[in-house]
This record gives structure tokens, sequence and C-alpha cells, in this order.
């Protein structure tokens, strides 16, 4: 042992003796961050940390004045690597409560490891339909959609605007199934077809081939789910081939979301639905912009507004539990049962705990992902299989 971690030692021997122990109690909460910090969705995680920091920060963000140290681990939204991540943060870093991730394929593992170990989950993104579904749990809430959400509502639009041929686009994997799954229900139901569903591997961008497939096809219109990196090639190969002039798109948000500087001109026009829209004009979406530009040097996005909620959800729990993190039970059904007083708007979650949300028609213009209406009001996911 060197002289520095002698005296480190002592010092912590020292402090925790002469500590009393009411303060002693009032430890740092340990909260584990697992995202994506490589790969084609880094920015998502980085936009979810952010929202997530922005709220902590804010006055009552952190309950009961409990101080919060992050763990973070880079999940490199490989599902191979889930389980040994997120065991890391369980069992080595003895986190308090997980927040994680971006990918349906990582967060399905998370939630099978915390299922087990009891940890608190906040799921600020992956839109896995089993998280809220046959994977429920107590410890488990989610801040952002269930997969099927936003696939329903552009399938309403879509059906809706009189469009009878559809093709799907997307990766072969729950994100991308779940979201045209979504999709296909609410087009058939409103009198659509879904003629060919084209998929490829995620993270692949090889787009080629599937885009003369669709200019072969002619349908009306065209579904697409990808997002971050693979949503920017996307977009722009769409409009390089020719068909952004031919075939209309009525997609999942996230192909512009996050993405609207890069994709430029091609993404202008392009319809989507989501639970968020840059532009909703109320003084809670303005002051979070406001506040978020200013600290971040940088526009918020969807993701960073599941990240700021993800916060509030915690907060709110922690507020019920009076900063003792350790009372995971009432902890659990104050987040359970808390409105979020979101900048999407106010939102609660169902019994299978993903959020009842409007989900809203957007229109891109210049970086924006502009407010149109609302698609379908209050929708909640079905929450099959789940037995809470
Ligand atoms: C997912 O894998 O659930 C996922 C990933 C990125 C998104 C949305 C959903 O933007």
């Amino acid at each position: 042992m060197n002289i520095t971690r002698i005296a480190l030692a002592a010092a912590i021997a020292l402090a925790s003796a002469s500590v009393p122990l009411a303060a002693q109690a009032q430890a740092k909460i340990k909260v584990g961050l697992m995202l994506p910090a490589t790969g084609t969705f880094a920015a998502l995680g980085t936009a979810i940390e952010n929202g997530f920091r922005l709220y902590v920060a804010e006055p009552g963000g952190t309950p009961a004045r409990r101080e919060i140290e992050f763990v973070r681990v880079d999940d490199e939204s490989d599902p191979s690597k889930a389980t040994d991540n997120v065991n890391k943060l369980i069992k080595r870093d003895n986190v308090d409560v997980i927040v994680g991730t971006v990918h349906s394929g990582v967060a399905l593992a998370m939630a099978r490891a915390v299922r087990e170990s009891g940890t608190p989950l906040i799921v600020p993104n992956a839109g896995a339909d089993a998280i809220t579904g046959p994977l429920c749990a107590p410890n488990i809430v989610r801040s952002s959609f269930s997969n099927w959400q936003p696939g329903f509502a552009s399938g309403v639009m879509a059906a809706q605007k009189g469009y009878k041929r559809a093709v799907t686009i997307y990766w072969n994997y729950a994100a991308g199934q779940e979201s045209a799954k979504g999709f296909t229900e609410a087009f058939e139901k409103g009198g659509g077809k879904v003629i060919k569903e084209l998929t490829l591997p995620f993270p692949n961008v090889e787009f080629q081939a599937l885009l003369t497939e669709i200019a072969a096809q002619k349908p009306d219109v065209v579904f697409a789910f990808f997002a971050g990196g693979g949503a920017v090639k996307f977009v722009k190969d769409y409009d390089a081939a020719g068909l952004k002039k031919t075939v209309p798109m009525v997609v999942s948000g996230f192909v512009t979301d996050g993405t609207l500087e890069a994709q430029g001109a091609s993404a202008q026009g392009i319809l989507s639905t989501l639970h968020y829209a840059d532009n909703l004009d109320t003084p809670r979406n303005n002051a979070f912009r406001k506040a978020y530009a200013l600290t971040w040097k940088s526009q918020p996005d969807v993701y960073s507004v599941q990240g700021y909620d993800a916060a509030q959800m915690l907060s709110a729990g922690l507020k019920a539990v009076k900063g003792d993190i350790k009372q995971r039970e009432a902890l659990q059904a104050a987040m359970a049962k808390a409105v979020i007083d979101s900048p999407r708007g106010k939102f609660n979650l169902s019994p299978q705990r993903n959020p009842v949300q409007d989900i809203y028609l957007r229109e891109v213009k210049g970086v924006n992902n502009e407010f149109r209406g609302v698609a379908v009001k209050a929708l909640a996911d079905p929450g099959r299989g789940c037995r809470l």
C-alpha cells in the first residue's frame, strides 16, 4: 500500500468513526447508467444521460438532498454482452438502481437480470414489448414507450390518409419487428394491406437492394424503423434512390429524431409518429428546451426527454421513501403510480408500468420534428402477457 492509499484509508476510517449514524445512512445513491457510448446508438445514449443529469441538477431533483453517484457502462448495443454488463453493475458495483438502455435486445437481458436480483430498473428508451409484457415486474418501470406504440400510431395515420398498399422496412430485431407489427395491426384494421416486409440485421446499413425492391413494388406508402446513425443513412439513401419524390413515408418517429442535422434536405417533409415533438408550445416543454440548450449547448430530442423523465421517476420514488433507497417496495410503488410532468405532456404508467401517452403526428421542417396533431390520444400498450 503506498502512502496516499494509507492516508486515504485512514481518512475514511476516521470519517466513518466520527460521522453520526444518521448522516452515514445518507451515503450517495449509486445509479448504474447502462447506455451505449459507442456504435450506431452512441448519440442516443448521450442524450439520455444529459436529460437525466439535467433533472437531477434541478432544485428538488434529488429529494432529501441525497447525492447521486453514477457508475457508467458502455453496453455497445450488443445483446451478447448484456448479461455480463448488467451483472457487473448488480454484483460488482452493488448499484442501488439501474437506468438503461437504448437497444431492445440488451434491455431484455437487463430485465431478466433484475427480475432475479430485485434491483429497481428504469428503462429510458428500449421499447421491447416484453419488458412491460411477459417480463413485467414490480421493480421495472419505463419512461419511454413500447415498440408497439409509435408503430400502431403510424398505421392509424397511414390508413387515415387513404393509403392502401404499404411496404415495411426495418432492422430485424425486437424493435423493428414490434414497430412493424404495431403498424400492420392498425393499418390493416383501417383497410390497408402490408404487401411486403423488408428487413436487414441490426446494425447493417446496406439498404440499396431493399430500396430497389421498394421501387419495384410501387407501394402507396412506406413504414420504416431505424434510429441513430443507421436512420441518418436510410433517409439519405431513400432520397438518393429517387424514392422521396415517388413513395411517401409515414415512419416511426425515431427515423427522424436526433438525426435531422445530419439528414439535412433528405429529411424535409417526412411524416412520423412519436410521443414527442420539438415545438410543443407548452410552458413545460419551452422551459425544458431552454434549460437543456443552456446546459448542454445542444438541442434536446426525444431521448433527452426520456432521460429527463427517468430521473423524474426516480425522484418521485425517492420522495416517497424520504431518500431511503433501500426501501425498495415503497420506492417502486411510488414510481409506478407517479404522474410525470414531462416535456411531452403529463403521463402516468399503465398497470404494466409503461407510459400511457399521446402519440403525435410530426413533420420534419428544418431541424425540427414539428407537431401536426395528435395521432392517437392516451395510447396504452396492451401489455399482453403481463401478470401484475
Ligand atoms: C430499441 O431497440 O428498442 C430502440 C432503439 C432505438 C430507438 C428506439 C428503440 O430509437
